[in-house]
């Protein structure tokens, strides 16, 4: 297909926490050109993870920069999509008071585990208060730096900061407001009760809008800096999830996908509101009006793989390259949770473990106990899902870990469902986030969520079924074994 020709075209960006994407669309969805810039974390403590706005702001400027070498007097939207839950505190002048704190942040488990105390949080949110969320974070905040709090004017979730800059205005949407426990999930509205929970009021809060809805219009400046029109809109867009759910076609009940990158994700879309807090299921608002979704998130995905790779000194391609027909687990069991665990355990002190080691072959047996284990931890997630009444009928597999194919029949065997693989592209949050531009720019729906092409299928090996089940029971009473153990 030609692309880019003569037609209206369409800006994703994509705020990440190990990096900014951008992704140029045409009005077919054919990507014209993609661009990206890195962005590092500071960890002054353990536990912390922070980011500066400031490096976000010239990220976004430098991929916008080399998008514009493409031409972008075409461009009618821009969509966000962003890594969920950082708090960014601005002042009554939108001065950044403090480095944003990030996601996989746990400084503040002491404060969630305050606030999910008080049921309200539950009953009104449908989530737990998990320590990466936002509002405990505020709460840290005003206890462990005071002058810091009292000038906290706004508080806004990375992507909206870049909405600011880019509009001058405080907008946020649905899918990333569900994640900081200020919002009535099943409503759609900041919680007053919530806020006031936690010393903030409405006032602190940017406006909401749905993620296919108009935010606002970006500044003349900018658009004369990279030669965009005057008056291209910004969509609401989404959380980084969300918004990936739109751009691998994942907004109906029914479908699936699971995202194999630093953390892993199974997200599946719901035509309801159907929260269950007890199971650690998180469940938030999708990025188009009237619909919501779940996901299982373990913190430790490829992040995992990664550790151990660097433990034995080799690399995750390498590891995961060669690792011929899927066999049954090994009694070694490998417990992924490297910074604790969010679905099912909701246990920020927990750590991983590898239980049941035997003479050679040692590392064989221990590389396949990692790939299993994060199979297992996925397969508590789906569980999780199920508790909770949810079915998945189809899952895609998405992220750099879905490129090994034994990690994939594993995960299609321990879930005991197909495993369908896009064809090679990139189906995260920036193309999610373009669509929702498409969205907000034409008034189109869900009809433009298509499901991408599937290279492949990786079907369930139905022979080892049962000794995929009795891991999976082996790797549920290592993880009872090892809870509470500091
Ligand atoms: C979701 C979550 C992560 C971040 C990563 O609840 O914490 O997936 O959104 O960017």
């Amino acid at each position: 297909q030609e692309t880019g020709k003569g037609c209206v075209m369409y800006i994703g960006l994509d705020l990440g926490t190990s990096g900014l994407k951008g992704v140029l669309i045409d009005d077919a969805q054919g990507v014209v050109a993609e661009a990206s810039a890195p962005l590092v974390v500071s960890r002054l403590h353990e536990g912390w993870s922070e980011q500066s706005p400031a490096d976000w702001i010239a990220a976004a400027e430098s991929v916008m920069d080399a998008l514009s070498a493409q031409g972008l007097s075409k461009v009618r939207a821009i969509g966000l999509s962003g890594q969920m839950h950082g708090a960014t505190l601005l002042d009554a002048s939108d001065e950044v008071l403090r480095p944003c704190i990030l996601w996989n942040d746990t400084r503040s488990h002491e404060e969630a585990a305050e606030l999910d105390g008080d049921p309200m949080f539950r009953r009104v949110t449908g989530n737990i208060v998990f320590p990466g969320f936002t509002a405990p974070k505020l709460v840290w905040v005003r206890r462990h730096e005071p002058r810091i709090w009292e000038k906290v004017a706004r508080v806004l979730l990375p992507k909206d900061y870049l909405r600011l800059w880019l509009t001058g205005e405080h907008v946020a949407e649905m899918s990333d407001a569900a994640g900081t426990s200020w919002l009535d999930t099943g409503r759609r509205d900041w919680s007053d009760d919530c806020l006031s929970a936690t010393g903030l009021t409405r006032a602190h809060m940017p406006r909401l809008v749905e993620g296919s809805e108009v935010s606002g219009k970006l500044r003349d400046a900018l658009s004369s800096r990279w030669g965009l029109p005057k008056g291209v809109v910004i969509a609401g867009g989404g959380g980084d999830n969300a918004a990936s759910g739109v751009g691998v076609g994942v907004v109906k009940a029914g479908d699936a996908f699971v995202s194999l990158g630093t953390s892993g994700v199974l997200f599946a879309a719901n035509d309801g509101y159907q929260p269950a807090p007890e199971t650690a299921v998180h469940t938030f608002c999708h990025a188009l009006p009237n619909t919501w979704h779940q996901m299982g998130v373990i913190l430790a995905a490829t992040d995992a793989l990664n550790w151990y790779a660097g433990l034995v000194g080799d690399t995750a391609a390498n590891l995961t390259g060669s690792r011929g027909d899927l066999k049954a687990p090994t009694k070694t069991v490998f417990l992924p949770y490297l910074g604790g665990e969010r679905t099912p355990l909701n246990d920020a002190a927990i750590r991983g473990a590898f239980l049941g080691l035997e003479h050679a072959p040692a590392r064989a047996a221990a590389t396949r106990a990692v790939l299993e284990g994060v199979t297992f931890a996925i397969r508590d997630s789906r569980d999780a899902l199920a508790a909770t009444g949810t079915k998945i009928e189809r899952l895609l597999a998405v992220g750099g870990g879905s490129r090994s194919d034994y990690w994939l029949r594993a995960i299609a065997t321990a879930l005991d469902i197909p495993v369908h693989l896009p064809v090679a592209g990139d189906f995260g949050g920036a193309i999610g986030a373009a669509r929702l531009a498409l969205m907000a720019a034409t008034g189109a729906g869900a009809e433009v969520a298509t499901l991408p092409p599937i290279a492949r299928t990786v079907d369930p090996d139905r022979a080892l079924t049962a000794a995929f089940d009795a891991g999976h029971a082996r790797y549920r009473a290592a993880q009872s074994a090892i809870r509470g153990l500091k």
